[in-house]
């Protein structure tokens, strides 16, 4: 197997920074699998919600959090998440779960199940990876780490076209809301670790941010 096979991609990022495009069309050019680890966190989000859980207290999420079974489907022409066994791809992406996942992903009973499973994923490699901690908790050996972010403005204004949401403004302070969170809470905090890549893909078109990663893999492995 060449190393490229078996290369481990982690990207972490604010979000709406253009992960996820990136990251698929990355993993399609390269031949490697894509993990969205983000759905994961969403889908573990839109369980506890679906179950009334109180998703501002810690302990009924952490009582919680072994319950409900997540698989990813690795494609990254067609990535998949079930939660046992409904597709929940639409649902994950609701106001309500947009709301509800920073407090739930701060539990670390939650982040203890999920990265367990992120790394039962990852196995032996030859997959890209994006999320918030990969760089640092799930994948610390990563040959390539990314850290990619953009202005609020252009975050936001990707984030309603992707939605279809009209309303910028309250685009921009969920991202902002969900990144004070992320970036403050005490475990995995969002941050950019050593050895990283910063992209700041405001100026840049999701092409050349696709260029950038595709020629940091070529160059480490
Ligand atoms: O990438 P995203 O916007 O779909 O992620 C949704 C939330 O999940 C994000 O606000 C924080 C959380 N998350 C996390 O805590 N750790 C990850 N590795 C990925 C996402």
């Amino acid at each position: 197997m060449s190393a490229q096979q078996n290369v481990v991609v982690a990207v972490d990022g604010t979000s709406g920074s253009g992960k996820s495009s990136t990251c698929r069309a990355v993993a399609d050019r390269l031949g490697l699998r894509y993990l969205d680890t983000g759905a994961q966190y969403r889908a573990i989000t839109w369980w506890m919600l679906r179950e009334g859980v109180d998703v501002q207290d810690a302990a009924a999420v952490a009582a919680r959090a072994g319950e409900p079974d997540i698989v990813s489907g690795t494609d990254p022409l067609g990535p998949t998440i079930t939660v046992d066994g409904t597709d929940v791809s639409v649902e994950i992406r609701s106001d309500e779960v947009n709301g509800a996942v920073s407090p739930v992903s701060a539990v670390p009973e939650v982040r203890t199940r999920l990265v367990d499973l992120q790394r039962a994923i990852v196995g032996d490699g030859g997959i890209v990876v994006e999320g918030r901690d990969i760089g640092s908790v799930v994948c610390p050996d990563a040959e390539v780490k990314v850290y990619l972010t953009a202005d609020p403005a252009a975050r936001a204004a990707r984030r309603a076209l992707e939605n279809g949401a009209d309303d910028v403004a309250a685009t921009e302070a969920s991202l902002l809301a969900r990144d004070a969170i992320d970036s403050g809470r005490a475990v995995a905090p969002l941050t950019v670790v050593d050895g990283a890549t910063q992209i700041d893909s405001t100026d840049r078109t999701l092409d050349e941010v696709i260029e950038l990663v595709v020629g940091l893999v070529m160059e480490r492995v």
